[in-house]
């Protein structure tokens, strides 16, 4: 059995056999074939923090799939108001056949996990957003901008920066972070990627300068300042991220043909500018739809390997 928590645990190639299998399960939705591939199945979704993408895409992809997905609010069950993580594991995953979690702390995760009979999915933590990768390398494929791309994130060091650095560590690409002093990535996390970087062949680098990050970029990425649990640093971040919003200056420093992804919600003239969320190169919201489509892949991929 296989959980889903980072992407650090997953080879290049299972990468790739949860996107073809995205991609064809894609297909099929297009082109209205059944595929009840979770026929009977319960998908248990627990939230501890808002979702619009995440939760109406893995809803409506378990109903696809044949199965039936619970929608459970942290506000409602007993674990938001103290109930064990290890109790909370052993009861979900004995009544359903899949759990997926967005939480705050990694490790409660990684406890769930530990503790869980059925594959457990991270729907977002604080460290990591694996499944966002999968919608965001999806449109890459889609796009033709996967082959040897480089890939320039300009924001905050956070839980989107953590899973681009895996997910380019184990396919083995190029990743340019440019991040403001006092917002670089985990270094813990850092350290790990360079790791798996140094034996895929994958370049990452660091600068703490937007327009050398995104110089002639075939895919440029940012995400929000702010992230769920940082509304009162708002004011600070704001004054500190200045110059690193994505607008049409920046991004006529990139490849020409390059693709703008963000895995939304969006700030308009925060992080990005309206014209660039916009603009001919943002694919916003063909990533959005591929949250459906790669989430129905890595559920049946996960099903497949228990
Ligand atoms: N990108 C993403 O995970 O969106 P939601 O927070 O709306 O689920
Ligand atoms: N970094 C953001 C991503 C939202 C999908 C957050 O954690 O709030």
């Amino acid at each position: 059995m296989r959980h889903f928590l980072t992407l650090k645990e997953y080879t290049k190639e299972e990468i790739l056999e949860i996107i073809d299998l995205s991609l064809e399960i894609k297909q099929a939705q297009k082109a209205k074939r059944p595929h009840p591939y979770l026929a009977g199945q319960t998908l248990a979704m627990i939230f501890e923090k808002s979702s619009t993408r995440t939760r109406v895409s893995f809803e409506t992809g378990m109903f696809q799939l044949g199965g039936h997905a619970l929608f459970l609010s942290n506000r409602d069950i007993h674990l938001g108001r103290g109930e064990a993580v290890k109790d909370t594991a052993r009861v979900i995953s004995s009544m359903s056949d899949m759990v997926m979690i967005r939480t705050y702390e990694h490790t409660k995760l990684e406890e769930f996990a530990a503790y869980s009979h059925v594959p457990v999915i991270n729907g977002l933590s604080d460290s990591y957003h694996p499944v966002q990768l999968l919608a965001d390398y999806m449109t890459m494929v889609e796009c033709g901008r996967h082959e040897n791309p480089i890939v320039a994130y300009i924001g905050d060091g956070n839980n989107m920066t953590h899973s681009w650095l895996m997910l380019a560590a184990k396919l083995g690409f190029e990743l340019r972070v440019a991040t403001p002093v006092g917002y670089e990535c985990d270094p813990v996390i850092v350290h790990e990627a360079l790791e798996i970087a140094a034996q895929s062949g994958a370049t990452l680098t660091f600068t703490h300068d937007p327009h050398v990050a995104i110089a002639g970029a075939t895919v440029v990425t940012t995400d929000t300042w702010i992230s769920m649990g940082q509304e009162e640093e708002k004011g600070q971040r704001l004054e500190d991220f200045k110059g690193y919003m994505v607008d049409e200056t920046l991004m006529q420093l990139a490849h020409p043909y390059a693709i703008f992804l963000h895995c939304l919600p969006a700030y308009r003239g925060i992080e990005v500018s309206e014209g660039v969320l916009e603009g001919d190169q943002s694919v916003i919201f063909q990533e959005a739809e591929n949250r459906l489509h790669g989430q129905k892949g890595l559920m049946v991929w996960l099903d497949r390997h228990r």
